[in-house]
Formats: structure tokens, sequence, C-alpha cells
């Protein structure tokens, strides 16, 4: 396939403008629609006679080739099951879905329609994320013992009032676990494998939703590795997310995806970009203003379509952190 990719943005919210702004940066890709039951556009935009609006994908009658699904986390399969019906590719937000029923549902139906589907886990491209990896999979870290992953943020109580679907279990599927935190437990995931069991303790501390937004989980590996996570949206001001690998031949501690402790025996800091560190920060709020990162997940979804791969990050690889939050929200200990 040549030329470019049009992209019609389903979901016209917070994320939406991100889109906006990368899909603008790169070459061969362009918005051409947007979809919005209220047919209310992103706030970004100046220029509305640029682009359609449908209260429907069904109703778009511009040309394009993909969707981005940017809707609330638990609707994401509604508008994958039905771009993939009408033969469009689909890049969805994070998580792929609440459910496996329904992430499993969009990986099948994507399949059977031979369209791609990509998942936007921005922070596997981010600053240092991708040479850990490597050296992972190199085995050059040794043996993992033990990993501490800590993602302590601080959401005002208009986070939640100003969209009362937020912390709700049916529609954004959870508390931080599944928002914030699912992040980091992707990475986790694409880094570490799935957890053999999980246990939690979840909590409700400050917040009046229906969800945690408190809570530690511990995972225990089929490796003999044991892991720890904290998820929070209670926690003032908020702080970086904190990932701290132990290992036999040392420790490697990250903040922001950045490394800031390299203590790993006979091998090299690899990076060194620790005066990055604060850049990519959701700690305190939710605005996605630095949209390199998804730029390269745009980037590698087009490529995919030209090349007829898969994405980087598809719907297998992307669904892996579901699992990992709905063992955890399964195996709660503290019910509250
Ligand atoms: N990758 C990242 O770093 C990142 C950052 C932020 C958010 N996200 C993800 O992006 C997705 C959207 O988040 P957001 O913060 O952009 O959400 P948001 O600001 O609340 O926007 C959600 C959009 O979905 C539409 N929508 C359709 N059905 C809806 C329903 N039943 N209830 C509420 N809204 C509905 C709304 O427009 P209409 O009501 O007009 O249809 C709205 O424009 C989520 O999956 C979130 O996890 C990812």
């Amino acid at each position: 396939m040549s030329g470019k990719i049009r992209f019609v943005i389903i979901g016209t919210g917070n994320i939406a403008n991100a889109y906006i702004s990368a899909v603008e940066n790169i070459r061969n890709a362009e918005t051409v629609a947007f979809v919005s039951r209220t047919k209310k556009y992103p706030s970004q935009v100046t220029d509305s006679s640029k682009y359609e609006i449908a209260a429907e994908l069904t109703d778009i009658k511009s040309e394009y080739e993909a969707v981005i699904i940017c809707t609330p986390n638990g609707l994401h399969h509604i508008s994958a099951l039905e771009a993939a019906r009408l033969g469009k590719h689909v890049l969805c937000e994070k998580p792929l879905d609440i459910t496996i029923e329904s992430t499993s549902s969009m990986i099948a139906a994507c399949r059977s329609a031979k369209v791609k589907l990509a998942v936007a886990y921005q922070r596997r491209y981010s600053s240092d994320n991708p040479v850990i990896k490597k050296m992972l999979l190199e085995g050059k870290l040794g043996k993992v013992y033990s990993v501490d992953l800590s993602v302590k943020n601080y959401r005002d109580e208009s986070y939640y009032s100003n969209a009362p679907y937020r912390g709700t279990y049916s529609i954004d599927g959870g508390g931080p676990f599944i928002q914030q935190a699912v992040h980091y437990i992707d990475l986790y995931a694409w880094y570490f494998g799935i957890p053999e069991k999980i246990t939690s303790h979840l909590s409700k501390l400050h917040h009046n939703i229906e969800a945690e937004d408190y809570g530690i989980a511990i995972c225990s590996h089929s490796n003999g590795m044991i892991g720890n996570i904290i998820a929070s949206s209670a926690i003032k001001p908020g702080f970086p997310a904190r990932m701290e690998i132990h290992t036999s031949k040392g420790t490697v501690i990250m903040e922001n995806d950045i490394i800031t402790l390299w203590s790993i025996e006979g091998i090299e800091n690899p990076t060194q970009k620790s005066s990055l560190a604060q850049k990519h920060t959701g700690a305190s709020n939710p605005f996605v203003n630095d949209t390199a990162n998804h730029e390269l997940i745009i980037s590698d979804f087009i490529d995919s379509i030209k090349e007829d791969r898969e994405p980087l990050i598809n719907g297998e690889s992307g669904e892996m952190a579901t699992r990992i939050v709905l063992d955890i929200y399964r195996n709660n200990q503290t019910p509250f």
C-alpha cells in the first residue's frame, strides 16, 4: 500500500488531542475525521472545517484506512469490532480493553478481517526502556531476583468528577492499576513475563470512586522471581514511576523510564540520560504533552500496514497488561 494512511479518531477527549499533534508530525499520515457521540471536536482543533465529524463510525463518509480508538477503556472493543467489520486497521489506546472476553474478541476480529491491531503502550519506546529490554533478552543483567515497581500518582478530584465514568468497574475497568499503572505493568510484562501467581491488597483511601485508589500486588513467577507493584492515584504530590530491578549481578533503578542508578557487575551504564529524568511524567497530571513516543507507535503501525507485518505491540502483546491487572483485581485479599 502506498500513499498516506488516513485516520478517523474515535473519542475526542484528552488523548485525542495528543493524536492530532502526533499524526500532524508524521509525513505519511493524516487525520480526516472524528467520531464523538456529542459531535464535539477535540479542544485542540482550531479549524473544524478541515475534518468530518459524526456520532457513529458507520456515518463517516470520508475515505480512510485506519481508526485510532480514544474512548474510555471498556468501550475499546466496540469500536475495534466495528472497524474490523468495515475492513479498517485499528490502533487502540491502552489498555486494550478491560476483560479477556473483549480483548480476545478484538484480536480475533482483526485477524479474521486481515486488518492490523496495535496497542498504544508508548512507554516501551520511552528513554532507556528499549535498552533494558535488549539487555534482559541477551541475559546481560543476570538472573532477575526481584522487581519493585511503584506508580504513586496523584489525581485531583476534578479528574474523576469531570468524567464520572473514571474509576468505575463497568467502563474504566477499575482504578489506578488499570488506568495509570497499566503502562508500567505493560513494561513489567514485556520485561519479565506474566506472573504465575498474584496476591493483592487494594483500598480506597482518598477518592469518592467505585474502584481502588491505592493497592499493592505481590507477583510470583515460575522462575522464582518475586515482583511487587504499588499503584495509586491518591499520593500527593505524585512521584516519578520507579522500577527497581535486583539481579544476580546487581541493581538497576529507573525513574520515569530513565536509569537513575546502575550497579551491574562488569557492565557500564549503557545510557547516561539522567538529566532528562523529569521529561515523561504523568505523576500529577493526565495530559500527554510530549507526543514523541506516540509518533513512534503511529509510525510503526503505518509501517506494519504498508509492509503487511505485525505491529511491534500487537493485540496479544498489548493484552498481557490487562491479564495481570485482572489477576490483581481478582485476587484482592482486602475487599473494601
Ligand atoms: N497513552 C496514554 O498515555 C494515555 C493518556 C490518557 C488516556 N489514555 C487512554 O485514552 C482513552 C481515552 O482517555 P481520555 O483521557 O482521552 O478520556 P476522555 O477525555 O474522557 O475522552 C473520552 C472520549 O470518549 C467519548 N465517549 C464515547 N462513549 C463514551 C462514554 N460512554 N462515556 C464517556 N465518554 C465516551 C467521549 O466523547 P463523546 O461523549 O462525545 O462520544 C470523549 O471524547 C482511555 O482508554 C485512556 O486509558 C491514554
